[in-house]
């Protein structure tokens, strides 16, 4: 009977909490499949990743990670249709207005990296105050990558550092790899040790090229909004399983 009862037992990942992965990050992928799946539009499955998103972003806070990165929106993805690009920016700005108080309760400091000039003033202003409001928050670190893509946050870094060349602020034999790492968004952090990206795709789509230089990747073929607090500790399970050697033996 007891045999019989552990076998529909949900699974229980092992997870060392005394060695957590510092910095996970997360290609939040599938959305537009999970609702074609449900006959839905594509926006309702945005709106459905962005509460996954929410529930995630607490669950690592309660797990003890200190840092998240979300791929929220890439700099490639304005080549999307017109009304799915303004269903996503409708879901951000509703986020920007309503979530300011969920973070605070959560002890959550937050911070969008990207380039943030393509949006308007008015949407500045509140990505600067959710960030302002939120600084002195201690809890989780949260990156939220917003019109975000790798190589663009390493072009931009390379134009600051030459400007100081030029200014006379900086000389060329004194760039090293720590130069471009303080250049990039999420400069003073540390790299990510672990990316997830589920929905059953094996690419990095862009995103922390520079960062994920040493991550150790995890996929899965479970779709976005169905992401779970089983399958985030899974992943973190599975991580600490790996043997990390970061170009040594
Ligand atoms: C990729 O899935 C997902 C996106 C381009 C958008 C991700 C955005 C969210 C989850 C909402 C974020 C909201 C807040 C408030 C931060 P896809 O649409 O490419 O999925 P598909 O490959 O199945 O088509």
């Amino acid at each position: 009977m007891i045999m019989l009862k552990n076998l529909f037992k949900k699974p229980e990942h092992k997870v060392d909490f005394e060695n957590l992965p510092q910095h996970i990050g997360i290609i939040m992928d599938g959305n537009g499949r999970w609702a074609k799946k449900r006959g839905l539009p594509r926006s309702s499955g945005h709106a459905a990743g962005a509460k996954t998103f929410e529930r995630i972003v607490e669950d690592a806070g309660n797990i003890g990670i200190k840092i998240v990165t979300v791929y929220a929106f890439s700099t490639e993805n304005w080549s999307r249709p017109k009304e799915e690009v303004n269903a996503l920016m409708a879901l951000l700005e509703d986020y920007l207005d309503h979530g300011l108080e969920r973070l605070s309760n959560r002890d959550v400091k937050i911070h969008f990296i990207g380039d943030m000039s393509a949006f308007s003033d008015e949407f500045q202003k509140k990505l600067c105050h959710m960030e302002k409001t939120t600084y002195n928050n201690s809890g989780l670190l949260l990156n939220v990558a917003l019109n975000y893509g790798g190589r663009n946050e390493i072009t931009n870094a390379v134009r600051i550092i030459a400007e100081k060349v030029k200014d006379g602020e900086l000389s060329c034999s004194d760039i090293t790899e720590e130069t471009i790492s303080e250049h990039l968004y999420t400069s003073g952090q540390a790299d990510p040790d672990l990316i997830i990206r589920p929905s059953g795709e094996y690419r990095l789509s862009n995103f922390l090229l520079w960062q994920s230089a040493y991550s150790e990747f995890w996929y899965s073929n479970c779709l976005w909004p169905d992401f779970t607090k089983e399958d985030l500790l899974k992943s973190i399970s599975d991580f600490q399983k790996r043997n990390r050697r970061f170009g040594g033996v």
